[in-house]
């Protein structure tokens, strides 16, 4: 399948659900230099993720446990993830008008017990992030080595997918619309998580918060 028409299938499933998720989707020359890339990275650009502004360290750690590094346009790998999540963009806002306009996105590793419980990555009024993109940098993993990405409908406790975290597999959905966590690892685990914004700034609040 083209990139193009992966974008198209995206779109398309994003409008008819609010979600989609298809696996061997990111380009696989792409997705080995992301995954040889983050596996290269020291670890001190690693750094134990936050869960907001106003949350203490203590308490992020009871609701996540991974450690992220900010993806940019400085290194080849960097560089073509980016240029391929714009091209994704451009498809979405020209099949739903979303209006997405920005787009930053981290390498996460979970190590062996790491999770990140249940939570919605944006919340209803404060329109930051609209649109959730999660991809997978593990070439073998294997169904007992956990870290399933469980998403749950808007309402209720039935989960609508739990996702393995292979290599290649896409996941997208509106980012206020569906909590989703992800279950403890039981080896290191690779991902890629990142947020289109639609520009909300405005005099009060200038920029929305990583
Ligand atoms: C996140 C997230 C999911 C995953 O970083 O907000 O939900 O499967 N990640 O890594
Ligand atoms: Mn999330």
């Amino acid at each position: 399948m083209s990139d193009s028409e992966l974008f198209e299938q995206v779109a398309e499933e994003i409008y008819r659900q609010g979600y989609s998720v298809l696996s061997n989707a990111l380009p696989a020359e792409l997705c080995n230099s992301l995954a040889e890339e983050v596996r290269r990275l020291p670890s001190e650009r690693f750094s134990r993720a936050g869960i907001g502004r106003q949350e203490t360290h203590l308490k992020a750690e009871v609701i996540r446990r991974d450690e992220i590094c900010w993806i940019d346009n400085s290194t080849t790998a960097g560089h073509d993830w980016l240029e391929w999540a714009g091209g994704l963009k451009q498809a979405i806002n020209r099949r739903l008008f979303l209006g997405l306009f920005s787009f930053e996105s981290h390498y996460a590793h979970y190590q062996t017990g790491d999770f990140y419980k249940v939570h919605l990555d944006a919340f209803r009024g404060q329109q930051n992030r609209v649109l959730t993109v999660v991809t997978y940098l593990n070439p073998d993993w294997n169904p007992e080595d956990g870290g399933e990405l469980v998403i749950y409908p808007e309402k209720g406790s039935t989960p609508l997918m739990k996702v393995m975290p292979e290599f290649g597999t896409l996941v997208v959905f509106l980012s206020e619309e569906f909590p989703h966590e992800v279950l403890p690892a039981k080896t290191d685990r690779y991902s890629i998580a990142g947020w289109y914004r639609i520009n909300s700034s405005d005099s009060s609040r200038i920029d929305p918060e990583a």
